[in-house]
């Protein structure tokens, strides 16, 4: 039994890196010799003790998908440093290779010039190149007397991130400078707005916008840096080092089990390690009087700007009035937050492209009723707003025993006005909720418009917005009818669901789902815009979602290396939270009755969001369970007493929770793990390794063995408690999320599951890639509809 185990395994690893069949160099090998390619199928070239990787990177979505040579660290994926900032590469196609005449270069099919890394003046034939375990990837030349000499090194070159050893400043002798370069938006490693530079007369560091300079972290005084907050520099030691040659900067860390390393963020934060630590917030600098931080003074501050205006991040319903468009792919948000900082009709913008690149202005006057404020739908839009001072305060220590009490009485006060304003704003949120139950009430069927903000389009719109339902916009097949992506006239993007006109549901029904629907809003949940009547059809439009759905992603061999195991577990919780909300928060419970990873939408943040109501049920809290003799949903999914009895409560959506969890864990359905003699399914499957202790073998190979091995076992171990076969022995979603989210021991231990052997037989003659893309179980993942008899 064990064998065979161990062959599927092994098997579906083969098979999941689709083209691994013949690794060319040597995971061991940290070096790369002349003749020696290197490329995305060749995996990773690993640092001696494996502290760094060097290999393809591709990063973003869709469409905007872009591919970097990268060193990273082993110890969190952190990418510290590309070799093709400017230009993307083709992932599957592009090659790394160092030639016998000392070039190295990587090229792909497409592309006319290969990108040199490094050219010799003249050809050299002995040389090396190396990823070392600073983390730096050099290229050395190899002397017949046993010496070798340097010729190119990564660290000469720095990105976005310095790391222990690598150096800022200028080399005297050649006029080299090294100085770090913020990516122009998070996917988009081309240079951007702002650098960090060592400043050699100063002794300080500055951080430069578009050349300006906005921050100075203050002279080194005692291995200390006085604009530099103390938890960010305690384990540092910076060295200087200045002479005829050279002016340059360096740290390294006291403690090795503590490297540091600081990354310049494209909103020109340089945080440490983790990305909500920093060194220093540029992105809070708007140039005023107070130099507090480190920030500069500007000379040239509109007059329209007083201290304390800075941008927020809302997430706001997009509004397409007086909206102006900066379609530069080269800008991207602090060129936005500058220009709009500068125009005094300006007071807001976002990003415009889904790169991150471009902008949108938005030129509102004071009143914005008009924007809905939400934790749902919208997009991140920087508004202007004035705060007050909110720059942090970083001074030494002797400052400090002086500032604490005033600060503490201050924080007391404002604590204490807070709390006012928290309790009368309660008071006004209930008295609106109850104002808005009694016109719901009162004005039912009268205008669904104006309570839920849903709007009733008329039938001819929806026809234009998805060019008369035509097959190009058609996004999929939903659980009662096919979804369009549709552009409104305002230019907004919706999806468009046409509901099936066999679908038996009467206008006053439809009507009333509809106001139960709009009731749910919560961010992780689909939000619902509007919809459509028109004789027989009847037509749902929801907020569009770029990321397509979780399948999409996770049982696709390449698609399913951008879920990293941070993405994969902030979406696991995101489902979670979804789905408590919808069983327990909510006005009314509503049961989903068809959770599974092609119903979880993701945003262009790929945030989760639940879809599909098309066959929940809701409850008013008391009800809990229910019986029908029409049962729908899917294979793979359903819980036992729900397929087999019709019987379906809150603990069914938990079954199929627990089965998601298991597949975003391993990468695989639930379904397409099968073998002739043996028929489990992945649950079954992961029964078994759980049994043997070997549950990590389960983890998705994608993701090269680098997560959380926590954070992976407790997810492995909610799934099995998810699927167990009693429904009562199923963790309700309260007890999922506490799980989740704490870090002791799980007391309940799983029992044997239910649907244990796979029910259903496959008669295709699967190939290898079939599997791995995951088209083969197709009638599995389409939800059915069935009658029992009860
Ligand atoms: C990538 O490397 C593998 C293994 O060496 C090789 O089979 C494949 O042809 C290479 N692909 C390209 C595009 O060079
Ligand atoms: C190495 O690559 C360079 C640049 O593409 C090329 O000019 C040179 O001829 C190559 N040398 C060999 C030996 O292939
Ligand atoms: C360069 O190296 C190759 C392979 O080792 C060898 O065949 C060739 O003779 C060398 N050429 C020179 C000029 O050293
Ligand atoms: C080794 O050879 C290189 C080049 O031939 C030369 O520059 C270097 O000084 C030599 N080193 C020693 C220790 O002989
Ligand atoms: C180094 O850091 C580790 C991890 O934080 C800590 O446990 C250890 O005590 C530190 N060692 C020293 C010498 O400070
Ligand atoms: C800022 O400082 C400059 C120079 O000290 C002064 O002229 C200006 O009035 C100050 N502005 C504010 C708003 O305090
Ligand atoms: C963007 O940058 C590229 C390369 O630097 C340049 O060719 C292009 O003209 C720029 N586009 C705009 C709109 O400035
Ligand atoms: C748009 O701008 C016009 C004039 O420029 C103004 O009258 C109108 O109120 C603005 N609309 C909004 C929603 O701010
Ligand atoms: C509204 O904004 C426009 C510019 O967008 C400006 O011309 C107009 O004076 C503003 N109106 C008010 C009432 O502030």
């Amino acid at each position: 039994m064990r064998l065979i185990l161990h062959k599927l395994l092994l098997a579906f690893m083969h098979l999941c890196f689709c083209f691994s069949s013949s690794i060319h160099v040597d995971a061991a090998h940290d070096s790369l010799n002349p003749g020696d390619t290197f490329n995305s199928s060749s995996h990773q070239l690993y640092s001696k003790s494996r502290k760094y990787f060097l290999q393809f990177y591709s990063v973003g979505a869709l469409d905007s998908i872009f591919t970097y040579l990268a060193i990273q660290s082993a110890y969190d994926n952190t990418i510290i440093w590309e070799g093709n900032r400017e230009q993307s590469v083709d992932w599957s196609d592009a090659v790394l290779s160092l030639n016998f005449s000392g070039v190295l270069k990587i090229e792909y099919p497409s592309m006319k010039q290969p990108i040199i890394l490094y050219s010799p003046p003249q050809p050299i034939n002995n040389t090396v190149a190396t990823l070392l375990d600073t983390g730096n990837f050099v290229l050395q030349h190899l002397h017949s007397n046993g010496t070798n000499t340097l010729l190119w090194q990564s660290f000469d070159y720095p990105t976005h991130t310095l790391i222990p050893t690598m150096k800022l400043g200028v080399n005297h002798k050649t006029g080299h400078r090294w100085l770090l370069f913020s990516q122009l938006t998070n996917v988009r490693a081309t240079p951007g707005a702002f650098s960090l530079e060592w400043e050699p007369r100063e002794q300080e560091l500055v951080i430069r916008r578009r050349g300006k300079v906005c921050w100075k972290s203050g002279k080194l005084r005692n291995n200390r840096f006085e604009n530099i907050p103390e938890e960010a520099q305690g384990v540092l030691k910076y060295s200087i080092v200045s002479n005829g040659d050279e002016d340059t900067f360096s740290f390294t860390s006291t403690n090795e089990s503590h490297t540091r390393w600081w990354s310049l963020s494209d909103s020109g934060r340089l945080s440490y390690n983790y990305n909500e630590r920093y060194v220093a917030r540029a992105d809070l600098c708007y140039g005023y009087n107070n130099t507090d931080g480190g920030c500069q003074r500007w000379q040239d501050i509109p007059k329209c700007r007083i201290p304390g205006d800075v941008f927020t991040k809302k997430n706001l319903r997009n509004n397409y009035q007086n909206l102006t468009f900066d379609n530069n792919k080269n800008i991207s948000y602090s060129d936005c937050e500058a220009a709009c900082w500068s125009d005094c009709y300006c007071n807001g913008f976002a990003q415009n492209f889904d790169d991150g690149s471009g902008c949108r202005f938005y030129h509102w006057n004071s009143s914005k009723d008009y924007i809905v404020d939400g934790t749902v739908s919208g997009q991140d839009i920087f508004l202007l707003e004035n705060k007050g001072n909110i720059i942090p305060h970083h001074h030494g220590t002797k400052r400090w025993i002086w500032i604490s009490p005033v600060i503490a009485t201050t924080l007391l006060i404002l604590c204490a006005s807070i709390l006012c304003l928290a309790i009368k704003k309660r008071k006004q949120v209930i008295q609106e909720k109850k104002r808005k139950e009694m016109s719901l009430i009162e004005h039912f069927g009268n205008d669904l418009n104006k309570k839920n903000g849903l709007k009733v389009l008329d039938y001819t719109l929806v026809v234009a917005a998805t060019n008369e339902f035509s097959s190009e916009n058609k996004l999929g097949q939903g659980g009662f009818g096919p979804v369009y992506k549709g552009t409104l006239p305002t230019g907004e993007e919706v999806a468009i669901k046409r509901l099936a006109r066999s679908s038996a549901q009467g206008i006053v029904e439809f009507k009333n789902e509809l106001t139960l629907i709009c009731e749910l809003q919560h961010m992780n949940l689909v939000q619902l815009l509007g919809c459509c009547i028109h004789e027989e059809e009847k037509i749902l439009i929801y907020e569009y979602m770029p990321n397509k759905s979780l399948d999409f992603y996770l049982f696709d061999c390449t698609r399913s290396k951008l879920l990293d195991w941070n993405k994969r577990f902030s979406i696991i919780q995101g489902i979670a939270q979804g789905l408590l909300y919808l069983h327990k928060y909510s006005r009314l419970k509503v049961i989903h009755r068809d959770l599974k990873a092609s119903n979880i939408l993701l945003d262009e943040n790929m945030n989760p969001k639940i879809s599909d109501f098309g066959m929940a049920r809701m409850f008013t809290q008391q009800d809990s369970i229910s019986n029908t003799n029409r049962v729908v949903g899917t294979y793979g999914y359903m819980s036992p007493e729900y397929a087999m009895e019709g019987v379906f409560s809150t603990k069914s959506d938990v079954y199929s929770l627990g089965v998601l969890l298991l597949e975003i864990v391993s990468g695989r359905k639930n379904t397409s793990f099968y073998d002739d003699d043996h028929p489990l399914n992945l649950v079954g499957h992961v029964w078994e390794l759980w049994k043997d202790d070997k549950y990590f073998e389960l983890v998705d190979p994608s993701l090269n063995e680098v997560f959380d091995h926590e954070e992976v076992q407790r997810c492995i171990h909610i799934g099995l408690l998810c699927v167990e076969h009693y429904a009562n022995d199923r963790p309700t979603m309260s007890d999922i999320i506490s799980i989740l989210t704490s870090k002791g021991p799980i007391v309940s231990l799983p029992q044997k599951p239910a649907f244990y052997i796979q029910r259903y037989n496959y008669n295709e003659n699967l190939s290898s890639l079939e599997l791995c893309t995951g088209s083969t179980v197709e009638i599995t993942s389409s939800t059915v509809e069935m009658t029992t008899s009860t």
